[in-house]
């Protein structure tokens, strides 16, 4: 099958059994500013998962465009990808596990309605419980898969691996479905029930693997298990049960409603169609690898080293081709950053395959074209694409040949590391992302100090990664409790700016780790002391007040009315969520919101009261560019 074969079944099955099909949301979400790109179809679905009404009803199905940026190093094998999209579908509080494994099974094997799929070739995993949590093994799902087995036929042992580890060493033991622990079979953004935020939803999971019958590779373990990396098995399919909210107090909660949130990689299905694990020879790819193999003269199955690089400008020039339909423009923060590193490493890599010449616009045009159907946006785009890609590929092939030689330089046969100023110096005067020299480096077996690279860059004031590295994961890269004071610290800090400065100044840029915070302010001279013991002063009463963190979801027209502050130019959805700190009195259903002292869109995560976060201090007040100061400030 095709790419849209499988796409248009998926959708058709799930509409006749009463699901409203739904848009792909935009890769960039429109009102999260805690990440920067969707990376699952449930991510722009979070407010109805928790309970607020979709105008949908209460069955969902989409295909929805997704990336995910930390997966960027995986790429090159038959099997990842920074740009997929993913199959959904939802049930918010409507059917539960009962209708989802029979249907998504049904979808799956069918030949009429589905993929046509032999059950012969799916292994199913279970949620085998989390003694940290408290959660036991999901015996319900076990019965279910058994029941749907047996009803072809196939008689379905259950297996407990627990751990991927125990699974290389003990093997298949005759299973058809296993259970393993949350590592595997609970799905939050944030992974594992212990890592999850308060605030955040999750619950256990239950995949499908596909068995592509390939010989187990014992470089990953002398056993194969559906979990064991070695490429026989494939994910295709992923159904959360998501049924739970993290407490504050570390338990967790039923959330009103039960729900399910089914995400299938659509590339990946489509492979299974095929009986191929390569998902860079399903179709969509067609035209960018013939770009590819007519400009290099070499053909995508030669070799390993070979076909990695194909795969990875095919995987990074799909995603940079959407990101610049999606108005993203490569720069060297946020997304911007994401682009260009995507850009760079595909013209390191063409340069690999012996293409000395532009190609990327070429490349993208194809992709363009193989997904006019369903994403016309892309091709109505061209222009811009190809401009900008253009410029951003005859910038850095003038600069490539001479880094690499630099790079080659500082590559010697007596240390076993490079020096963080040969990949700070690369990475200034050649444009070398610094991911790249990285990757150069360890291909080389050398390795990099990348504290002292980042020192260096911190130093020089050089924004690259900033940000970015912080927003992967849909967000929650960074959740420990002190990001998340800081996070709260941030918006007291920015109304205590307006109160002492003026109402007119705003956030131009922000920066949190778990040390300390950052923020870019517009303002036109330097702060005297004075203003800033007043800051100081305002923050710590309101963490003295003790007031609490209000998360609501409103539509935008009314946050906008509440004067919530916003970033200028942001383009927010019609549903958003703001944060308000205080009235001491404030509660969720009423939060008062006339008498709060800040009211913020964000996407949070955030403290539950102020009375956590600490005492407040300014650490550095300094100029940051024309009319833009900058505020260090920790909590104690
Ligand atoms: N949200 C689930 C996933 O991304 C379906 O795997």
């Amino acid at each position: 099958m095709t790419v849209a074969d499988v796409r248009t079944r998926f959708l058709d099955f799930y509409a006749k059994r009463g699901h409203a099909i739904i848009p792909s949301a935009p890769i960039v979400p429109e009102n999260d500013p805690t990440t920067l790109f969707t990376s699952s179809g449930m991510q722009p679905l979070v407010p109805y998962l928790m309970g607020a009404e979709h105008p949908e009803g209460a069955r969902l199905a989409n295909s929805q465009m997704s990336f995910r940026a930390e997966d960027i190093e995986e790429v090159g094998d038959n099997r990842h990808t920074t740009f997929f999209e993913m199959l959904g579908n939802w049930s918010l509080g409507d059917y539960f596990k009962q209708e989802q494994l029979p249907w998504i099974f049904e979808f799956l094997t069918n030949k009429e309605e589905g993929l046509g799929l032999d059950p012969e070739k799916l292994y199913v995993t279970v949620f085998g419980g989390d003694a940290e949590s408290g959660m036991t093994t999901d015996t319900e799902a076990v019965e279910i898969w058994k029941k749907i087995f047996n009803e072809k036929g196939i008689e379905a042992k259950f297996v407990e691996l627990g751990t991927e580890e125990r699974g290389n060493e003990v093997g298949m033991q005759g299973g058809r479905i296993f259970a393993y622990g949350a590592k595997k079979n609970w799905w939050s953004r944030a992974g594992v029930p212990s890592k999850m935020p308060a605030g955040e939803i999750g619950g256990p999971d239950s995949e499908v693997f596909y068995d592509f019958g390939l010989p187990h590779d014992p470089a990953f373990g002398p056993e194969c298990h559906p979990n064991c990396d070695c490429g026989r098995f494939i994910e295709i399919g992923n159904s959360v049960f998501m049924q739970f909210i993290k407490q504050e107090d570390g338990s967790f909660k039923e959330l009103p409603k039960r729900n399910v949130d089914f995400g299938g990689g659509l590339e990946r299905l489509t492979a299974a169609t095929r009986d191929n694990p390569d998902v860079f020879l399903t179709d969509i790819f067609d035209a960018a690898r013939a770009v590819l193999e007519s400009r290099s003269s070499q053909t995508y199955r030669n070799q390993i080293p070979i076909t990695r690089s194909f795969r990875i400008i095919l995987d990074h020039m799909r995603a940079a081709t959407f990101m610049l339909a999606s108005g993203i423009k490569p720069g060297n923060s946020e997304q911007g950053y994401i682009l260009r590193r995507l850009i760079r490493r595909s013209i390191r890599e063409a340069d690999k395959l012996g293409i000395k010449e532009a190609v990327l616009a070429e490349v993208a045009e194809s992709f363009g074209a193989a997904y006019v159907g369903q994403y016309p946006f892309v091709q109505a785009a061209s222009a811009i694409i190809r401009e900008e890609l253009e410029k951003e590929e005859a910038q850095f092939r003038k600069t490539l040949a001479n880094g690499l030689r630099e790079f080659e330089k500082h590559v010697g046969f007596t240390k076993p590391y490079i020096e963080a100023e040969a990949v700070f110096d690369l990475y200034t005067t050649y444009g070398f992302p610094l991911e790249m020299t990285e990757e150069m480096a360890r291909e080389r077996g050398l390795s990099v100090d990348t504290e002292a690279v980042q020192k260096l860059m911190d130093e020089h004031q050089v924004k690259s990664r900033a940000g970015a590295a912080q927003k992967f994961a849909g967000g929650l890269a960074d959740q420990s409790e002190q990001t998340v004071r800081y996070h709260t610290a941030h918006h007291l800090l920015l109304k205590a700016l307006q109160q002492v400065l003026g109402p007119e100044v705003h956030q131009r840029g922000s920066n949190i780790t778990a040390e300390r915070l950052r923020i870019d302010f517009n303002y036109g001279q330097k702060m005297t002391d004075e203003q800033k013991a007043e800051v100081e002063k305002i923050v710590n009463e309101k963490i003295a007040e003790a007031l609490p963190v209000i998360r609501t979801v409103m539509p935008r027209a009314e946050a906008e009315k509440l004067n919530a502050e916003h970033e200028f130019g942001a383009n927010y959805p019609e549903q958003v969520t703001v944060y308000s700190i205080g009235p001491a009195s404030a509660t969720e259903s009423d939060p008062k919101f006339t008498e709060a002292f800040s009211i913020e869109f964000c996407g949070g995560p955030h403290a539950s009261s102020t009375s956590e976060l600490g005492r407040f201090k300014i650490k550095k007040e300094e100029a940051s560019s024309a009319g833009i100061r900058r505020i260090k400030a920790v909590l104690e």
